[in-house]
């Protein structure tokens, strides 16, 4: 069977090659127009006047756009019609797009839009958290609260208390390929957007409401992405319409992709957070009860920042059973990219609370950080504590909980306690350079938490001669979902992969999809496409029970063949039998995840099919006197179910990991007083280099099938890994410990920088 084998990406020799097509890489038609924007250079005002004489002058240019020059709606936002394409006469952060210049050149649009003279009224913007809570600038009326038990009571009857505050820094995206689109103007007004998204449905329907059109007017292609890390769930909305609108006018295909340095600079990141919290513990440092307060540094437009400060709060607890809990979530407004979806959306920010909580528990009571964890743990079965409750913050039962097997296993494997003792004796002999090791587990939900968006579509045909054409509503971006859902369909029909061609996602083949999103792709699509394989075969199969007086049942369709009885098929056969028999080989296939309902707005419910597990321990190095750090060995023990491919799980495992870790400790996004984004490219933003891989990185998948019935009882595993990163953060807390007595209360990132601040704090007391 298909399923199951360690199969490579299907792109993966177009993409070491350079031969994979991205929609740069398109051909564009003779006369293809290309656009830029011009942008605001300040983060808050009021336009006065515009002076576009020498936009529309520049060598090369058509036409420039403004507002008022929009046919129809002037609006990409994903949510709640708070982002005008260009600005409506207020400007909110720096970079937002104010025109459209459309030239023969993506250079002369590009040096078109930086002559724009225009007058504004500044007014002081709102950069900072504590700037927004000042104003009580924010998308809901006030906190929104998620509370089990009675947590401040429970933390005052605790033995012990601790409370502290600390930052999250937000993230840059990175994605290799920049957001790209291009539009082509069909007869009678129809229009092919080709688009470097995460949602094709989602760019249709916003390109139908830019030109006044029905859906069906618009036709949105996507075949790949060169990584969208939830950063082209929304953020591709302004290149499609754009492209779309100037098509529309000057009948021409037009075509804009953003520059690294106009990308960082326009588009949302992951969401910074503040994080307070009170907790109560016994002398065994288990938990009584916890407090968090959440400050969500959103941007100027509300975007997803409503789902993903929801999913921060639905991560607060992680892998804990915490009997009183009190989650309050701040959702502020300010002058700044409005920040989007980022791999984990919300929940690695929510995990990190609590993960700081546990370690500065074990650094108050002197115990083991691992020990302090396990004895917080969620039970293996609901009722294995001799009690009923196993239940979440938000009131959802923690029903398939690997950790307890999972973390017994990677101590061993990864020879924990003996290397941690080598490090405390490494430590007591060498003041400069320290080490530190560190121990973090993830459990994270998986759905959508908008229950609708829970469901997929696909579209299949068997040719005559058996080759099989495939699509679904998922979108490929380098995770594997393409593959993973071929090697489905050849499992099905028990045909060679090589017999299933997967074809770019198409809103013309599989309508109303959801954005290929919360790490669902393979489980929602997967099983959409497993019905409508599943139709055709039964189709198939009746028709040659029929024709050899057999039973349905007994028709087997493996290793390329049919067989009835005594007589088998090639499937090539089996098709072109079918085909002369008049069988229809086409079908669609549909499916929504059972036995999720959930209430945002009372936080209760069971958001989530299940949760998927992970663990891992970095150990790191760090120089005292310069702050400078590096991952010596990470070893992950990481839960994909059944996998599907174990080559694409461990790919996504790896670079999950390394990418959590990237976050948390050389990322890091400045903006001046002014809001002026001073990290806007790889100069200044420091993400991962292959150097800064673990030296030492052993990754391997967990054994167990999903209990829930997914498809072939796989695991969904875009998200979860990213989340691994953690301990790479607790490591260097870890190692900052080493050097004195307090506790080292370190922010995230975990520069250089803020490592040598620590070290300082730590053991000079300054
Ligand atoms: N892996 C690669 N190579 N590139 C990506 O852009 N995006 C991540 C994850 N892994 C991403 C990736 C994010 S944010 C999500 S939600 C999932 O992939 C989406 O794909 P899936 O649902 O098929 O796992
Ligand atoms: Mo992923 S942040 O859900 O696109």
């Amino acid at each position: 069977m298909s399923v199951t084998k360690p199969l490579p990406h299907d792109a993966a020799r177009l993409h070491v090659t350079g031969s994979a097509r991205y929609v740069d890489d398109i051909p564009s038609p003779a006369g293809t127009l290309h656009l830029a924007f011009g942008q605001s250079p300040i983060a808050k005002g009021r336009i006065t006047a515009m002076n576009l004489d020498a936009v529309k002058a520049a060598p090369g240019v058509m036409a420039v756009m403004v507002a008022d020059d929009l046919p129809f709606a002037n609006d990409v936002s994903p949510s709640i019609h708070d982002e005008p394409l260009l600005s409506d006469g207020t400007v909110n952060y720096v970079g937002q797009p104010v025109f459209l210049v459309i030239a023969e050149s993506h250079l002369a649009a590009r040096k078109a839009a930086r002559l724009g003279q225009i007058d504004y009224v500044e007014e002081t913007p709102l950069l900072t958290v504590d700037e927004a809570l000042a104003a009580d600038s924010r998308f809901e009326e006030g906190p929104r609260i998620y509370e089990k038990g009675d947590a401040e009571a429970a933390i005052d009857a605790a033995p012990r208390q601790i409370e502290a505050t600390f930052e999250i820094g937000g993230q840059e995206h990175f994605y290799l390929e920049g957001q790209a689109a291009m539009a082509v103007p069909n007869e009678g007004g129809d229009m092919l957007v080709h688009s470097s998204t995460q949602h094709p449905t989602e760019i249709q329907h916003k390109v139908a409401e830019a030109l006044g059109v029905p859906m069906h007017a618009v036709r949105v292609e996507t075949r790949r992405m060169g990584g969208g890390f939830g950063g082209k769930e929304s953020q591709g909305n302004a290149l499609a319409v754009s492209c779309a609108v100037a098509a529309r006018l000057t009948g021409r295909t037009c075509k804009m992709r953003y520059d690294r340095d106009d990308d960082m600079v326009i588009t949302g990141k992951r969401h910074e957070f503040r994080i307070s919290y009170r907790v109560g513990f016994d002398d065994d440092g288990r938990v009584q009860g916890v407090s968090f307060k959440h400050y969500t540094r959103c941007g100027w437009a509300q975007d997803l920042s409503l789902p993903v400060a929801d999913r921060a709060m639905l991560h607060s607890d992680n892998a804990y059973l915490l009997p009183n809990a009190r989650i309050e979530s701040h959702r502020l407004k300010t002058n700044t990219q409005s920040a989007t979806a980022y791999r984990g959306f919300g929940g690695p920010q929510g995990m990190v609370g609590i993960e700081r909580v546990m370690d500065h528990i074990a650094h108050d009571l002197g115990l083991d950080p691992v020990e302090v964890r396990k004895r917080n743990y969620y039970a293996a079965k609901a009722d294995a504590l001799g009690q009923d409750d196993n239940s979440t913050p938000y009131g959802m039962q923690v029903e398939d909980f690997e950790l307890h097997g999972m973390t017994e296993r990677l101590l061993e494997t990864s020879n924990y306690a003996a290397r941690k003792a080598a490090i405390e004796e490494w430590n007591a002999e060498n003041p400069i350079v320290k080490k530190g090791i560190a121990f973090a587990p993830v459990k994270f939900g998986i759905s959508f938490t908008l229950t609708h968006l829970n469901q997929a579509g696909a579209l299949v045909h068997v040719y005559q001669d058996g080759s099989v054409h495939l699509n679904h509503g998922g979108t490929e971006m380098g995770q594997g979902l393409f593959q993973k859902v071929a090697q489905v369909a050849a499992s099905r029909f028990g045909i060679p992969l090589d017999l299933v061609k997967i074809t770019a996602t198409d809103t013309a083949k599989v309508p109303n999809t959801s954005a290929t999103a919360a790490s669902s792709g393979s489980d929602l699509n997967g099983m959409a496409v497993k019905a409508a394989c599943d139709t055709i075969r039964d189709r198939m199969a009746e028709f040659l029970a029929e024709r050899h007086q057999a039973e349905v049942n007994d028709v087997t369709f493996s290793d390329g063949n049919v067989e009835i009885g005594e007589a088998r098929y090639t499937f090539q056969e089996a098709a072109s039998m079918a085909y002369q028999g008049r069988i229809s080989l086409s079908a669609t296939g549909f499916y929504k995840t059972p036995k999720i309902e959930w209430d945002r707005i009372k936080g209760h419910g069971r958001p989530f099919f299940y949760f998927a597990y992970g663990a891992s321990i970095t150990e790191v190095a760090i120089d005292t006197l310069t702050g400078e750090n590096r991952i010596l060995r990470t070893d992950i023990l990481h839960d994909a179910g059944a996998s599907l491919n174990p080559a694409l799980d461990i790919g996504q495992v790896e670079g999950g990991y390394v990418q959590g870790a990237g976050w948390l400790t050389t990322e890091e996004l400045v903006w001046d007083d002014q809001g002026r984004l001073r990290t806007h490219a790889p100069s200044t933003y420091k993400i991962p280099a292959c150097s800064d891989r673990p030296d030492v990185f052993n990754v391997a998948l967990w054994d167990e099938q999903n209990r829930e019935d997914t498809i072939y009882r796989s695991k969904a595993v875009g998200e979860p890994p990213f989340m691994l990163g953690i301990s790479a953060w607790l490591a260097l807390s870890n190692a900052v410990a080493a050097c004195g007595d307090a506790y080292p209360a370190i922010d995230a990132p975990a520069t250089a920088e803020e490592v040598w601040a620590r070290v300082r704090r730590v053991r000079d007391g300054i």
